[in-house]
């Protein structure tokens, strides 16, 4: 779970199974300072290890007096790290060292009211405040040695603290939105008992990184897959920081991007940022493949299988290449100790991991958080349209063409596409919405244009919001902005005659409609 490069001084946040965990390691370094997560089984040995300058216990699901409920090595306890306990954390802390927690059957879930006796380390000067929620045990006793500095009406002690034994702990979540000064309190935690700085900020990450790229690099040759992609578009960026003309991105034209976007890539890689780039135009082999196929994940089968051919057969090209750069992220590297859930369906990343090449890998963005990795690109120089570009399915439009996927229904749905995207931009909502995209299904409508009979495709509009596109909600577009999309695809995109708008959320529905 270790994520490299591992920057001091480091908070780890130990994580209780709650979905809040990755939350918190954000929110820390929000604060500017370097957090990772770690599973609770860790030992103190490890975590003495480690060295970190201060451990937050995240929420999480159980109940302390469930049998089997996650618990932490009690050797922690005496390793004089400070500790701040939320929620689970919390009631762990009170249970472990001599604090009760009560079954009262009373929990409190959503918006509380607090009110604090005593500010002590962490409440600044506040004596009432919101803040978030979610538990059914409740705190009636502190740990020995410490104060309640706050409660809520079902909670007595909300809060407890001592300073001497560096150990802290709140009921509610201060990491979400819904506790406003929640990040107050973190960062008076933070820059008081824990004795952080606050130091973790992208320039000192890119100029780290580019040290420890030229050291793993030396003098050797490395290539990257670029997709179009934030993650690929950045981590080439970075290495090419560091090592120039050693590096070599190869860019594999599916023919299945949205419209204008290959272009772009080239122009913003060879161009603007000077990156040596081989440009494969793979369309027509891409398109003479998928001729005549229909089934979902065949179709995903075959794109995944030829780009990896295309890609190899290009990057086989490139002399004494020993590395390859990939734009991995912290959530991906947390995420990869996980089993999964069934397949729902066959994801590959263009651009990404063909499993058997024999390179090493260069992964700078390994530590890196999503909104992280824009920051470093923005300050790398990279524009707005890739910095910013939602989430695209390694498979391009050919999982949005339902049906045998051509040419020429390709460029009929790059053009609805794009309108989408443009209006959604004037709108002012690209950045609010996770992703939004044109369909083209496989059946068609009839309508009427001036006097005269149509028949033609619809094209359903998808527009989600989403925290991680494992759930999602279909987006409360403004009637005025789904007028336009609709008005300018009809009357801009000769075959379409329709247009409808998708509102099923995830699950049940996937956000991709193959
Ligand atoms: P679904 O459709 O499963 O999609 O709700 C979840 C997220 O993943 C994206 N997606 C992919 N990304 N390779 C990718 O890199 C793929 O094959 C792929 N298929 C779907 C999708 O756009 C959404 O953000």
């Amino acid at each position: 779970m270790t994520a490299e490069p591992v920057a001091t001084p480091t908070v780890l946040v130990v994580d209780f199974g709650a979905q809040y965990a990755q939350l918190i390691a954000r929110r820390v370094r929000e604060a500017h300072v370097y957090s990772e997560i770690v599973p609770h089984s860790i030992s103190a040995d490890e975590l003495a290890r480690r060295a970190p300058a201060a451990l937050i216990f995240s929420g999480g699901p159980s109940s302390v007096h469930q049998d089997g409920a996650p618990s932490i090595d009690p050797a922690v306890y005496e390793l004089g790290i400070p500790i701040l306990g939320i929620c689970y954390g919390a009631q762990l802390i009170a249970r472990d060292l001599g604090g009760t927690v009560a079954k009262t059957g009373r929990g409190e879930y959503g918006r509380t009211g607090l009110e604090v006796h005593d500010h002590g380390a962490l409440f600044g000067t506040v004596d009432h405040q919101q803040v978030w929620m979610s538990h059914f045990d409740t705190i009636t006793e502190p740990p020995t040695g410490c104060v309640v500095t706050a409660s809520s009406p079902d909670t007595p002690a909300a809060a407890f603290e001592s300073v001497e034994r560096k150990i802290f702990g709140v009921q509610y979540h201060p990491e979400v939105l819904h506790t406003p000064q929640g990040q107050d309190l973190l960062e008076r935690f933070l820059y008081g008992p824990a004795g952080l700085a606050g130091s973790w900020t992208m320039e000192n990450f890119i100029e780290r990184t580019v040290e420890q790229i030229r050291a793993q690099v030396g003098s050797g040759r490395a290539i990257c897959g670029l997709s179009g992609g934030v993650d690929s578009a950045v981590a080439a960026a970075l290495v090419h920081r560091a090592i120039g003309h050693q590096l070599t991105c190869v860019f594999v034209d599916t023919g299945l991007m949205r419209k204008g976007e290959g272009e772009q890539v080239v122009e913003t890689f060879r161009r603007h940022q000077g990156i040596e780039l081989i440009h494969v135009q793979a369309a027509d082999r891409f398109f003479g493949r998928l001729v005549g196929v229909t089934e979902p994940e065949q179709k995903r089968k075959i794109i995944g299988e030829l780009f990896i051919r295309v890609f190899e057969d290009a990057s086989g090209g490139i002399e004494d290449a020993r590395f390859l750069v990939q734009g991995t992220l912290y959530p991906d590297v947390i995420e990869s100790g996980t089993t999964h859930a069934a397949k729902i369906k066959s994801h590959h990343n263009v651009g990404g991991l063909p499993d058997d090449l024999e390179f090493d890998l260069v992964e700078p963005l390994r530590a890196l958080f999503k909104d992280e990795v824009r920051a470093v690109g923005t300050q790398l120089g990279l524009p707005d349209e890739i910095v910013w570009r939602q989430p695209f399915p390694g498979p391009g439009l050919g999982v949005r063409i339902i049906g045998e996927v051509t040419r020429d229904k390709v460029a009929l749905l790059q053009e609805a596409d794009q309108i989408v995207r443009d209006e959604l931009r004037a709108a002012g909502l690209e950045r609010a919405i996770w992703q939004a995209f044109a369909v083209l299904p496989d059946i068609r409508a009839v309508g009427v244009m001036g006097d005269e009979r149509t028949y033609g495709y619809p094209v359903i509009i998808r527009a989600v919001t989403s925290e991680d596109a494992m759930t999602a909600d279909w987006a409360r577009l403004p009637a005025d902005v789904l007028e336009a999309m609709s008005s300018r695809i009809i009357n801009e995109v000769r075959g379409i005659n329709r247009v409808a708008y998708d509102i099923t959320s995830k699950p049940p529905g996937t956000i991709e409609w193959e």
